[in-house]
C-alpha cells in the first residue's frame, strides 16, 4: 500500500471522526496539571492508536479530543465501517481507563463521538506546505454530531449510515435541526456491530437479485470438484474487480456442494484486517473446528481435541500449538518455546495434515475469500498448503481483485478463473428482476449496462440510488421511469470502490488517469501525454500500470493509440477528485492540446470540444470565440446545436469587458438566436428581450451591419404575423441600412432575406429583381453573404428565380434551375435551403408526374425531420399534403398538414405567414374526405386571414378552396368565390393559378353558377 501523503489537495469522499472527553474542563480543576497531563496523554493515545489500528489519519489533536479522517489520504472503500469500528473500539478502551481512574482516583470521565461521510477537500494546508487536514462542511456536521452525543456514546449521521448499515448496529434517533445545515438530519446512535459480515451478506438481508449468467464459470468449478473427489487436489482462484460477483458466483457453487454432501468451509478477509496476523487462517480454523465466536475456552478446547484426534491420534502433540494459535490457550499444556518463524512453520504443518489427510473419503471445501487483503503470515500458511496438499480428496478456492497476484500461480494444480462483466443480456435480466418491466423502463438498460460496464454491484446500486433519487417510482422489481437518468450521480457506496481503486495507483498513474478524466471518454495518446505534462517514459508506465489495472483500455491502436475509459463510473469518480482549479487547468491544457495536436482541417468539427474544455478551462473570451466557430459551423444543418452555442457565447461575453471584439460578439449572439427563432421557435419574451439588448448594444456602439440584422430579426423574417405592404415596406429600409452600412455580405443577405416578402405579396417582378441584385452582389463568390440570414444566398436566389419562370409558364427553365440550386445547397451543406428547393421541385412535377412529385415530397419530409427545423419541417409537411391531394391520397393529406399544423403552434407564438396557406390545405383535405362543413368553416377562416394581411400568394389560391368548399357543402357564394381568386391572380400573374381555377371551374360546371 502506498501512504505517502499528496502535496496536492483533492476532494475526497471520507469519513470524519470527533471525539472528546466530556466534563474534562471541570475535572482540571480537581487535578495536579502535572498528573492531569498524563491523563490526558494516555486518553489522546487511546484514541490516536484505535484511529492508526482501522487506518485513519490524525487530522489533529481539538486540546480535549481528536479529529479523524479515514480515506485520506489513501481512500478505503470501507471508511465509513472502520470509522464506526474505531468508535466501537475508543468507547470500549476509554470506558476500561475510566473504570480504572475511577477506582483510583474517583474520577469521572466518559467520552463522545461523533461521525459523518461526505466530501471533503484534504490536503496539505497552511503556510510551507503545512500538514494534512481536511476541510468542508462534512467536517462541521462531524463536530455537530459529536457535541450532540451524549457521554459515552457515538453519533452519525444519515450520510454514514447509508454506507455503514448492515455491518453496524444503528439505533435511528430520528431527525435534528443542525445549526449550518440547510434541511434537518437523520441522526444515529451507533449500538454496536452488526450482522453483515460481507457486501453479500447485506445482499441476503435485502433479497438477493436473480442470479443470471456465469454458466461457463460455475461449468469450470463443478469440473475442479469432480478433480478433487476423485482424489487430485485443486485450487482455483477466481479474479475480478469489485463488484463483478466472486462472492455471488461462490455463494451458488457452495450451495450446490452442501446439496451434494460436501463439507465446506470459509474464510472471509475484511479490507481493515491486513493489519491483523492470521485472520483468514484462524477464521477456517474455527470454521473447521466448529467454534463459535463467543464460545467458551474449555469448550472450545474439547472441540479442538476431538476433532483432530479423530482425524490423527498423532495431532495430541500439536494441541497446545493450535490452543494457543486459536486464542483459547490450556494453562496445564503451555506452548515449548520457539521462534516466530519456526512457530510458523509448525502451524503451517499442521493445517496441512488437518485438510490433506489423503485416507479421508469425504471431499473438503476450503474457501478464502477476498485474498488481496491477506496477511503475509496467512499468505504464507496457505502457500504451504497448496504444495503439502497434493493428492487428497481438497478443493481450495480463493478469490481476489486483479492489483493481487497469488504465490503460486505457477503451481499445477492451480488455476486461475477471471470472471468477466456481465454481458448485456444478463444485464437486461438482472435489471428485470430489480427494476421490473413496465414499458417506460424500454431502453434503461443500454444506459445502464454502458455506465455500469456490467457490474452488478454497481448496476444493483444504481438502481437502488434511483429509486432513492427520485427517478424511479415504484417499489422493488415493479418501477416506473418517473424522469429521465442522464444527471443522475454516482451512489457514495460505489464511489467509495472506485476511489479507493484509483488511489492504490502510484502518483503518475493517477495523476494521468485524472486528466484522462478530463479530456473525454476516449482519448488521443498524444493529447493525453501533452495535457498531463509527463515525459514519454513515465507516461508509458503510467498508462501500462492503468491498462492493466483495468481502467483504461487500448480503444485503437492505427494511426494514433487511442485510450477508452473501460467504464464511464470510473471516469466520473477520477474527474470528480480534483479540485475545480487542477480541473480547470486540465482543461485549458486539453484545449491547447487539440488545437496544436490537430489539423487546422479538422478545427471546424472540433471547435464545440475545444469550446467546452476553454469554457470549463476559465478562458473565457477564447471559449466565447471557439464557441462562436462552432455555432457557425452547426449552422443551419443542426439548428438546436447553433442556437444552445450562440447562448453559451452570449453567457460567455457576458463575464467579460466591453471592447469591440466582445461587444460584437454579444450583438452577433443575440442576433443570431434570434435566426432560429422562426425556425426551431422561441417564446416572444425571450425574443423582444434578445432584440432589445441587442439593438442597445448596436445603438450605443454605432454598429450599422447588426442594426440591419436586427431589424432582420424583428420586422423581415418568416413567423410573424405579417400585413403584406408593411412588411415591403421593412424589407426596404432593412436593405437601404444594409446599402449604407457598405458591407457586401450584409447587402446580400438582407436581400436574400427580405425577397420572400415579395414573393408573399405575389410581387413576382419584385421578387425576381431583389434576388438578381442579390446575386450581382454575391457575384462567383458563393460564400459572401452565406450563413447571416439563409445558408447558401445562390441555392436560394436560383431556386426564386425558378419559381418566377414557372409563374411564366416556362417549365423547363423552372426545373433547369431548381436542379442547379439543389446542386449548390448540398455541396455548400445548406440542408434547410435543400428542403425548400425539393418543395417546389414537387409542386413543379405535380401536374406532369404526380407520382413522381410524391415520392420526391415524401423523401423531403424524411430528409428534413432530421433537421430538427421546425419552419422547415412544417413546411416539408404541407408541400406533401398537398402532393398528396393531387394523387387523391385524401386521408394521407389531411394527417399531413395536420402534423405540419401542430409542429408549428407547439413550437411558434403564431401561425405566421404561411398561416392562411396552411389553412386552405387543411380545408381542402377535409372537404376531400368528406367533412365538407368542417372544410368549409377552416376555408373561410384560411381566406379571411389571407385577406386581412394581405397575402396576396396564398390568398388567391385560398379563395378557390373556398370556391370549392362552398360547392361541396352545397352553400352559396360559389361563383362569387371563383371570381375572386381570378381576379386576385390574374392582377398578380399567378399564371399556374389561374390554369387551376381554369380546371376547377370546369370540373364543378357551369351549372353550378
Ligand atoms: N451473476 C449475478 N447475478 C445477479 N447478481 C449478481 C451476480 N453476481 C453478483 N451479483 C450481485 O452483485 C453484488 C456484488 O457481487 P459480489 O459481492 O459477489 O462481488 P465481488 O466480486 O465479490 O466484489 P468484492 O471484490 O468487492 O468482494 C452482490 O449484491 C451480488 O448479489
Ligand atoms: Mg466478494
Amino acid at each position: 500500500m502506498h501512504e505517502t501523503v499528496k502535496d496536492e489537495a483533492e476532494r475526497k469522499q471520507v469519513t470524519v471522526l470527533f471525539a472528546d472527553v466530556s466534563g474534562s474542563m471541570d475535572l482540571a480543576e480537581q487535578e495536579d496539571p502535572e498528573e492531569w497531563r498524563k491523563i490526558m496523554q494516555r486518553f489522546f493515545s487511546i484514541l490516536a492508536d484505535t484511529v492508526t489500528r482501522f487506518e485513519g489519519t490524525v487530522d489533529k489533536f481539538t486540546g480535549d479530543g481528536i479529529m479523524a479522517i479515514f480515506g485520506a489520504p489513501v481512500a478505503h472503500e470501507d471508511h465509513a465501517r472502520r470509522a464506526c469500528y474505531a468508535a466501537l473500539q475508543m468507547l470500549d478502551d476509554v470506558a476500561e481507563y475510566a473504570a480504572e481512574l475511577r477506582r483510583a482516583k474517583g474520577l469521572n470521565f466518559s467520552t463522545r463521538i461523533g461521525i459523518n461521510s461526505g466530501e471533503v477537500v484534504a490536503g496539505a494546508i497552511g503556510e510551507g506546505g503545512g500538514s494534512y487536514t481536511a476541510i468542508g462542511h462534512t467536517v462541521g456536521l462531524a463536530q455537530r454530531m459529536e457535541s450532540l452525543a451524549e457521554p459515552g456514546k457515538a453519533y452519525l449521521t444519515e450520510h454514514t449510515a447509508k454506507l455503514a448499515r448492515g455491518y453496524l448496529d444503528l439505533r435511528d434517533l430520528g431527525e435534528f435541526e443542525i445549526k449550518g445545515a440547510s434541511r434537518p438530519v437523520q441522526v444515529f446512535e451507533l449500538a454496536g456491530v452488526g450482522e453483515a459480515r460481507s457486501r453479500l451478506d447485506l445482499a441476503r438481508e435485502r433479497g438477493f437479485s436473480r442470479f443470471v449468467g456465469r454458466e461457463r464459470e460455475l461449468a469450470r468449478l463443478e469440473e475442479a470438484l469432480e478433480r478433487a473427489n476423485a482424489g487430485e487436489a485443486a485450487a482455483v482462484g477466481v479474479v475480478a474487480e469489485p463488484g463483478i460477483g466472486k462472492s455471488r458466483l461462490y455463494l451458488e457453487f457452495l450451495e450446490r456442494c452442501r446439496s451434494e454432501g460436501v463439507e465446506v468451509f470459509e474464510a472471509q478477509g475484511q479490507a481493515h484486517g491486513k493489519s491483523i496476523p492470521f485472520m483468514p487462517i484462524l477464521q477456517m480454523l474455527r470454521s473447521f473446528f466448529g467454534i463459535a465466536d463467543n464460545e467458551p475456552e474449555q469448550q472450545a478446547r474439547e472441540k479442538i481435541a476431538g476433532r483432530s484426534l479423530l482425524l490423527d491420534p498423532a495431532f495430541a502433540e500439536d494441541l497446545p500449538l493450535m490452543f494457543d494459535f486459536l486464542g483459547v490457550p490450556d494453562p496445564e499444556r503451555p506452548v515449548p518455546q520457539m521462534s516466530p518463524e519456526a512457530r510458523q512453520r509448525s502451524l503451517a504443518e499442521v493445517l496441512c495434515r488437518l485438510v490433506g489427510k489423503p485416507s479421508r473419503r469425504q471431499t473438503l471445501l476450503l474457501v478464502f475469500e477476498d485474498l488481496h487483503w491477506v496477511d503475509e503470515g496467512s499468505q504464507a500458511m496457505l502457500s504451504g498448503l497448496i504444495e503439502g496438499f497434493g493428492g487428497t480428496r481438497t478443493l481450495v478456492l480463493f478469490n481476489y481483485r486483479p492489483e493481487y497476484t497469488p504465490p503460486w500461480q505457477a503451481s499445477e494444480c492451480f488455476e486461475a478463473l477471471e470472471l468477466a462483466p456481465l454481458r448485456r443480456e444478463d444485464t437486461r435480466e438482472l435489471l428485470h428482476d430489480l427494476a421490473g418491466e413496465d414499458p417506460s423502463l424500454d431502453g434503461l438498460d443500454e444506459p445502464i449496462h454502458e455506465r455500469t460496464g456490467g457490474n452488478p454491484f454497481f448496476i444493483e446500486e444504481i438502481v437502488r440510488e434511483l429509486a432513492e433519487a427520485g427517478y424511479l417510482e415504484g417499489e422493488r422489481g415493479a418501477y416506473r421511469l418517473a424522469r429521465p437518468i442522464e444527471d443522475a450521480g454516482v451512489p457514495v457506496t460505489v464511489q467509495a470502490v472506485l476511489a479507493a481503486r484509483i488511489d492504490r495507483l502510484d502518483s503518475d498513474s493517477k495523476q494521468l488517469l485524472q486528466v484522462a478524466s478530463v479530456l473525454g471518454k476516449e482519448v488521443g495518446e498524444e493529447a493525453l501525454a501533452m495535457a498531463a505534462g509527463l515525459d514519454a517514459e513515465a507516461m508509458e508506465r503510467a498508462l501500462r500500470s492503468l491498462v492493466e489495472g483495468g481502467f483504461l483500455y487500448e480503444a485503437q491502436l492505427y494511426p494514433e493509440r487511442l485510450l477508452a475509459f473501460r467504464h464511464p463510473l470510473t471516469r466520473e469518480v477520477a474527474y470528480g477528485t480534483q479540485l475545480a482549479e487542477q480541473r480547470a487547468a486540465t482543461h485549458a491544457a486539453a484545449a491547447r492540446a487539440l488545437i496544436k495536436l490537430e489539423a487546422p482541417e479538422r478545427y471546424d468539427e472540433l471547435s464545440a470540444l475545444i469550446a467546452d474544455h476553454l469554457r470549463q478551462g476559465g478562458e473565457t473570451l477564447e471559449a466565447a470565440r471557439w464557441s462562436a466557430r462552432a455555432a457557425h459551423w452547426a449552422g443551419h444543418s443542426r439548428p438546436h446545436d447553433a442556437l444552445r452555442l450562440w447562448r453559451q457565447v452570449m453567457e460567455l461575453v457576458a463575464e467579460l469587458p466591453e471592447d469591440e471584439e466582445t461587444a460584437a460578439l454579444a450583438v452577433h449572439s443575440r442576433l443570431l438566436q434570434l435566426q432560429y427563432a422562426w425556425r426551431i421557435g422561441m417564446s416572444r419574451e425571450e425574443q423582444e428581450r434578445l432584440a432589445g439588448e441587442a439593438e442597445e448594444i448596436a445603438t450605443r456602439n454605432e454598429d450599422l451591419h447588426s442594426l440591419a440584422l436586427l431589424k432582420v430579426a424583428t420586422a423581415v423574417r418568416p413567423g410573424l404575423d405579417h400585413y403584406g405592404p408593411d412588411w415591403l415596406v421593412a424589407v426596404r429600409e432593412t436593405v437601404e441600412l444594409a446599402d449604407r452600412s457598405g458591407d457586401r455580405h450584409l447587402r446580400a443577405a438582407v436581400r436574400g432575406a427580405g425577397a420572400y416578402a415579395y414573393l408573399c405579396n405575389a410581387d413576382f417582378d419584385g421578387f425576381e429583381q431583389i434576388l438578381d441584385e442579390m446575386l450581382e452582389i454575391v457575384g462567383d463568390d458563393g460564400s459572401v453573404g452565406a450563413g447571416i440570414v439563409l445558408g447558401s444566398p445562390i441555392a436560394w436566389g436560383l431556386m426564386g428565380k425558378g419559381m418566377v419562370r414557372r409563374e411564366k409558364l416556362e417549365f423547363e427553365e423552372a426545373e433547369e434551375l431548381f436542379e442547379r440550386a439543389l446542386k449548390i445547397a448540398l455541396d455548400e451543406d445548406d440542408p434547410e435551403t435543400a428542403s425548400w428547393i425539393r418543395s417546389n421541385l414537387a409542386s413543379l412535377l405535380i401536374r406532369r408526374d404526380p407520382e413522381a412529385a410524391l415520392a420526391i415530397a415524401r423523401r423531403n419530409v424524411e430528409l428534413t425531420d432530421r433537421l430538427g427545423d421546425v419552419f422547415s419541417r412544417s413546411l416539408a409537411l404541407s408541400n406533401l399534403a398537398w402532393a398528396q391531394l393531387i394523387a387523391e391520397e385524401f386521408e394521407g393529406a389531411l394527417e399531413s398538414v395536420e402534423e405540419s399544423e401542430r409542429l408549428y403552434r407547439e413550437a411558434m407564438d403564431s401561425g405566421g405567414e404561411m398561416e392562411g396557406w396552411r389553412g386552405q390545405l387543411r380545408a381542402r383535405a377535409l372537404v376531400s374526405v368528406g367533412r365538407e362543413e368542417e372544410g368549409l368553416e377552416v376555408a373561410e377562416e384560411a381566406a379571411r386571414i389571407c385577406r386581412e394581411r394581405a397575402m396576396l400568394w396564398a390568398y388567391p389560391v385560398a379563395m378557390l378552396t373556398l370556391a370549392r368548399a362552398r360547392a361541396a357543402a352545397g352553400a352559396d357564394g360559389v361563383a362569387e368565390a371563383f371570381e375572386e381568386a381570378e381576379r386576385v391572380a390574374r392582377e398578380c400573374g399567378a399564371t399556374t393559378l389561374l390554369m387551376d381555377i381554369e380546371e376547377e371551374r370546369a370540373q364543378i360546371g357551369p351549372g353550378v353558377y
